[in-house]
């Protein structure tokens, strides 16, 4: 396994691997890697000659008040876990070589950024945007890995992949879990002993929502202020929004009849949990 620091170093490589023929997956991260991003790697290596996992953690997606100084890092770690799950070269630049002084260009989507978790993340999406362009570009792949998990991101990464002629294949995988069901985060280790018992609530709301739905339930606004019951009996948990949205223009849906997602975000204590799920 190479790990590779320098963008024009990677790009070179990348060149010489597609001379020879040969394809390329790719997997972004910000690292502190769990089984969720494991799902990724293992995807891409069955799917591509070579695969890349990018670890950087963008500054630019992070809001002012937010964890970007205090998110984990653990490079040793994390290349552990890539060289035993079969990644060929860890591309880990540091934010200089990202970021050049001066840097004054970004990618924004300006339809779905905004709203969600764009209502709560002002320039969030613009900064995930704006990296994984640059990725893209630094990288080439031929197929790009991303998680359910973090369903509007995937969204919005496709429509800018879709708008801008990207030449790279999205697939989107399904969330990883604990045994007890809460989604695999990097941020799930802020959570004290009560705060991560509580937070089984946002997969079992969600899984009361789908039995509503599967029961015939089609109002939308009823099954929001169920589920809305169902949480705020947590008492540590602070809902901050509870959505049923068309899957890909992430509109609201008044009246199921056809796929929807539904997303959710909720705080225990201080830290902000989302999840989702998709019902067809
Ligand atoms: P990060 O949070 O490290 O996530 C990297 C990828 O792993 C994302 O595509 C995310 O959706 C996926 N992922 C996270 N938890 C998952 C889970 N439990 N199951 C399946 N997949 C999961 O998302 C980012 O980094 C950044 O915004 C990035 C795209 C790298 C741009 O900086």
């Amino acid at each position: 396994m190479q790990i590779i620091k320098e963008p024009h170093k990677l790009t070179a490589i990348i060149k010489s691997y597609k001379k020879r023929g040969k394809t390329i997956g790719f997997v972004p991260t910000m690292g502190a890697l769990h089984n969720g991003h494991v799902s990724l790697i293992k995807k891409a290596r069955k799917e591509n000659n070579i695969v890349v996992l990018s670890i950087f953690v963008n500054p630019t997606q992070f809001g002012p008040k937010e964890d970007y100084k205090k998110y984990p890092r653990n490079f040793s770690r994390d290349s552990a876990i890539a060289k035993k799950t079969g990644v060929d070269i860890i591309f880990a630049p540091e934010v200089k070589d990202i970021y050049k002084s001066g840097f004054s260009t970004y990618i924004e989507e300006t339809n779905l950024s905004h709203i969600l978790e764009g209502a709560i993340r002002p320039d969030h999406f613009r900064g995930v945007t704006t990296v994984v362009l640059k990725l893209f570009n630094t990288v080439q792949p031929d197929i790009s890995y991303f998680g359910q998990k973090d369903y509007q991101q995937a969204v919005i990464i496709k429509k800018m992949v879709k708008d801008l002629n990207l030449d790279t294949e999205i697939k989107v995988l399904p969330t990883v879990r604990e045994k007890d069901s809460l989604a695999q985060s990097s941020r799930n280790i802020y959570l004290n002993k009560e705060e991560r018992k509580s937070a089984i609530v946002l997969y079992s709301s969600l899984i009361y929502a789908k039995e509503l739905i599967e029961n015939g339930l089609t109002d939308a606004e009823e099954i929001k202020k169920r589920m809305r019951e169902t949480i705020t009996k947590e008492r540590l948990a602070k809902i901050d929004y509870i959505e049923i949205r068309e899957p890909e223009t992430l509109q609201p849906v008044k009246k199921i009849t056809r796929e929807v997602v539904i997303l959710l975000a909720v705080k225990f204590g201080k830290v902000r949990l989302i999840d989702n799920v998709i019902m067809n």
